[in-house]
Formats: C-alpha cells, structure tokens, sequence
C-alpha cells in the first residue's frame, strides 16, 4: 500500500544519515478492571481502571517527508474492525499526534508515516492510542525533538484518554478519564484469547448507552466505584482463579445492550474453557481469560473453530509500551 524501507529512501537502500528510517511499535490494551463514574461537565466519565498491556502489536514507520503523509496497512482491510476502516487524513490521531509533538517541539510537521496494523481498530483495544503512541515516540526519534518522557505523556493525554497508557504500558491504574497513570509492578504473567467481532463498536456509543441505562435505572449509577484492588491483587502475584474472579467492566453491560450477540460469544468463550470471559473497553472484542499458554492455544482453536469471531489472538501481559525497534 505505501513506499517500503526497502524502496529506495531508507537506510536499507544505504541512505544518508539525512535520510533515515524510524521504527516504533506499541502494544494493545485490555482493561482487567473498569468502572465507570458519572457523566463528567467536559463529557467524560471519571474512571477507575487497571490496564494490561499485551502481545499484541502496531508498527509505525516514519521517514523523512514534505508535510506529513500517511498510508495504513495490515490485518483486516475491508473488515470495519480491520485496516480498512482507519482514516488516512487529519483525522487520523497519529496525524494529530504528529502535529502535537511539532507543535510542542517547535519543528516543521514533516515526515512520511505507514501505519502497519495488527490490532483491529474500533474493537476496544486501543488500537488507534497505540499507533499514536508509537508514532509520538518514532516522530521524537525522527525529528530529534528529544522530548522527555513525562513531555511525551503530557502530548499523549491530550490525544486521548488511553493513549498515555499506550506509552506507558505494563500494568497501570488509570484514574481522571483514564489519562491519569500509576504505574503498577506487576509479576504474574496472564494469557488472554481475543476473540474479534466483524462489526465494531463505537466508544461514544457504548458510553452513551451506559448512561441511558443508568437513567433508566437497569444498572447502577456509577456513584460508588468497585475497587481495583483485588484486580491489582491477582496481577501483582496471581493465581488465575484470583484475577478470573475480580475481572469487572461496567461498559459490558452497554455493549451487551448495544450488541446482543456478543452474549452469546462470552458464553462460548466460557464454555471452551476460559476461567473468565468479559468485554474488553468498550467492546466489541471479548478477552477470555486462560489457565496457562497451553490452555490459551487451545481456547484459541476452539474459538477459532466457532466461527463467530472476525479473528482469534492468543497473547500474554504485561508487556512494555510504546518502544523504538531496531
Ligand atoms: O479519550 P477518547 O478520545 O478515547 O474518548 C472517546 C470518547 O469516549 C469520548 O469522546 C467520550 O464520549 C468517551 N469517553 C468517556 N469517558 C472517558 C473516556 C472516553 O465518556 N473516561
């Protein structure tokens, strides 16, 4: 879809030093822990959430450009959940997080950027947050804006709520509405199938949703948040029964609302054997919880096998944020 390193500009072709080609990845997030305050003045809600970083990745290469051009490929293309749903213009928030760090640096906002997806957009992984994220470290590599880090998460918050933890990654609490960070030192290793829904869910929608139902009284109102210790608990030192256990997500019950048969698919998640199955974000994507990395291979062919799901990832967390590779 887009010029390759290999096309005659980058340092594969044995290019100047002026002529460079950066590479950053960045994980996706699931969110072991996520409940929802009320509607804030600004049109957020106040969140208390626990992210788990996990193995699965975008790439962002940048090089040198007149202005910034940006071309996406990767998994899915065609697919709403897929590459061929994400926007190549300004709207793009890796567009957006270009212009910020410029901005922020005082550089001209040029650079050619290729986004190649393997997290499906509009799925509740913060997909989009990763490719800004990777595209805010490759950019300050690129552009040697040498942008501190806590500069780097300032940008980041202002993008969007998840995108500061894309940066971070790991395991971390986010409080505000989600930008707001601490870092949680997390030893257990946790396997985790995604199953991938063909349609995706927009992130407004579900919240609205939640509100509509809280107004209606058929959930509770958000005025007392579930705590995320227990979640923070079992990821800190495990077992799996104890992470299966306290797993919560109060835009499941929205997302379920908006799409019904996603019921269906946690219960055939449960069924081929997670110890625990929610929503992931705001959906549509169901994260199922596994014993082991065996169990999670088998729970992922038996998903797979379904055929209920776009596409089924086995992946593990924590792993780190957005890094440079190479
Ligand atoms: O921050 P982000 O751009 O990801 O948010 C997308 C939308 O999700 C917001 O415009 C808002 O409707 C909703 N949202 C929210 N409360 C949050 C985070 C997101 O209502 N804490």
């Amino acid at each position: 879809m887009t010029a390759s390193p290999a096309g005659g500009r980058g340092r594969f072709a044995g290019a100047g030093p002026e002529d460079r080609v950066v590479v950053a990845r960045a994980p996706a997030k699931v969110n072991a822990h996520l409940a929802v305050g009320p509607l804030r003045p600004d049109g957020f809600h106040e969140l208390q959430t626990v992210y788990l970083a996990v193995s699965l990745f975008d790439t962002v290469t940048v090089q040198d450009g007149d202005g910034i051009t940006l071309t996406v490929s990767g998994e899915g293309g065609g697919a709403t959940t897929g590459a061929g749903r994400v926007p190549t213009d300004r709207t793009n928030l890796v567009w957006r997080a270009a212009d910020l760090l410029a901005e922020h640096a005082g550089v001209p906002a040029d650079a050619a950027i290729e986004i190649s997806k393997s997290i499906p957009a509009a799925a509740g992984l913060a997909g989009g947050s990763a490719d800004a994220a990777a595209a805010l470290v490759a950019l300050d590599a690129l552009w040697g804006t040498h942008a501190s880090r806590a500069d780097l998460i300032e940008l980041a918050a202002q993008l969007g709520s998840d995108v500061p933890f894309s940066l971070l990654g790991g395991v971390a609490l986010g409080t505000g509405r989600g930008e707001q960070l601490t870092p949680v030192l997390a030893r257990a290793r946790s396997h985790w199938v995604l199953g991938i829904a063909r349609e995706g869910l927009s992130t407004p929608a579900v919240y609205a949703e939640l509100d509509r139902l809280r107004a209606g009284g058929q959930v509770p109102d958000g005025a007392v948040l579930g705590s995320p210790e227990p979640v923070i608990a079992a990821l800190r030192s495990g077992p799996t029964g104890a992470l299966a256990a306290a797993l919560a997500n109060d835009l499941q019950a929205p997302a379920l609302s908006l799409r019904s048969d996603l019921r269906r698919a946690l219960r055939v998640a449960t069924d081929a054997g997670a110890a625990a199955a929610l929503v992931s974000g705001s959906g549509p994507t169901i994260a199922a919880l596994a014993n082991d990395e065996g169990a999670a291979v088998r729970l992922a062919a038996a998903l797979a096998g379904e055929g209920i799901f776009r596409t089924v990832r086995a992946v593990h967390g924590p792993v780190p944020g957005a890094r440079l590779v190479g």
